[in-house]
């Protein structure tokens, strides 16, 4: 960095459930999108990282907020005020001026106008000289390495934490597409309600998700079998402490129904796609991008759905990210870039 300010280039994956920015190529900020706010004095106290510990056990004076929660933007100021945190993480280093920025942001590819301006804006606030927007789909493909321009089929997967995406690309742009909001969180939902209803035990969100991430199955019988949870709380009915040894097949049985939902969107954008560029996917496969990818099996389970391959992106929490760089270096060249 020398002496003079300098252009300094970020891409930014606004997630649901994270933030991930890469600036000159590396991975800067990841963090979970969350903030705490002091309901009092409504100041912001905590971003990130250090929020993530209070959701579900805040002082009564704090309140968390997940300005993303359902796959939109939710709630615009804390947005706003999430986006500058993070990028104020960047500092330069030996630069005596603010750099110049130039940026790509990633949005859930159900945001309306109104919501791309609002992140357009945001963006503008915290320094940004330049900025474009990259829907989600379309980095998800370019983070997983498919060639998004060429006149052939592409099919993406991409499982967040509040919606999963799925979108045929050919030619750079979405064919056809299909979003559900069943994602990550209610998978985690799905788990707490399990335990519940099933073993009248009480888990909190963070611990249901650690449950999600260790053993979360996609199918009864999976071929590299995770250890049995052990988990201790309390009994719905006794307030006792019960301790349990859960096993993938128990937290398969909790998911499926959501997973079934996924299924059946797969199916819809399957039937929905011209018949050329499904040859295209029969050939090439399905790529599976995003947190959710990591759900054990999930690769199989589609594949046993559809007869078609199913690959899942390296890294699949930072392939959006990954994309949205790309997107980012391609700047004056990708026009599906929204400016
Ligand atoms: N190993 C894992 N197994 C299952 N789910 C996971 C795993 N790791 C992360 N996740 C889930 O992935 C989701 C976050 O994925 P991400 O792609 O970052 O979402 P978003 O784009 O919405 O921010 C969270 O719900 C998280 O619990
Ligand atoms: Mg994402």
């Amino acid at each position: 960095m020398g002496l003079f300010s300098l252009t300094q280039e970020l891409a930014i994956d606004l997630g649901t459930a994270n933030t991930i920015i890469i600036c000159n190529d590396k991975v800067m900020v990841d963090e979970p999108s969350v903030i705490a706010v002091n309901v009092r004095t409504g100041q912001l106290e905590a971003i990130g990282k250090k929020a993530k510990p209070y959701i579900g056990a805040c002082p009564p004076h704090l309140k968390t907020i997940r300005p993303l929660k359902d796959g939109v933007i939710a709630d615009f100021e804390a947005t706003e005020w999430m986006l500058r945190g993070m990028i104020s993480k960047i500092k330069p280093r030996g630069s005596l001026f603010a750099p110049s920025l130039k940026m790509v942001v990633c949005i859930p590819s159900g945001s309306t106008n109104v919501e791309i301006r609002a992140v357009h804006d945001s963006a503008e606030h915290a320094g940004a000289r330049e900025v474009a927007m990259i829907f989600e789909p379309m980095a998800a493909a370019l983070g997983a390495g498919l060639d998004i321009e060429a006149p052939e089929g592409n099919l993406i997967i991409d499982i967040g934490g509040g919606t999963s995406e799925f979108a045929c690309i050919s030619l750079g742009g979405i064919v056809c597409s299909e979003s559900v909001s069943v994602a990550g969180d209610v998978f985690t939902e799905d788990i707490v309600r399990y335990l519940r209803t099933q073993l009248n035990l009480k888990v909190g969100e963070r611990t249901a998700e650690d449950i999600k991430c260790k053993i979360g199955a996609a199918l009864p019988k999976l071929d590299e079998e995770p250890e049995p949870y052990i988990l201790t709380g309390p009994n719905t009915l006794t307030a006792l402490p019960q301790t349990v040894s859960l096993t993938y097949t128990e937290i398969y049985k909790a998911l499926d129904p959501s997973l079934k939902k996924l299924d059946e969107a797969l199916m819809h954008v399957l039937e929905k796609m011209p018949p050329e560029l499904y040859a295209d996917i029969v050939r090439t496969g399905i790529h599976i991008a995003g947190g959710g990818a990591l759900i054990k099996g999930l690769d199989k389970r589609f594949t046993n759905k559809t007869g078609i391959q199913c690959h899942i992106a390296d890294d699949p929490l930072r392939a959006i990210v990954r994309g949205t760089n790309m997107a980012l270096k391609n700047f004056d060249h990708y026009s599906f870039l929204l400016r």
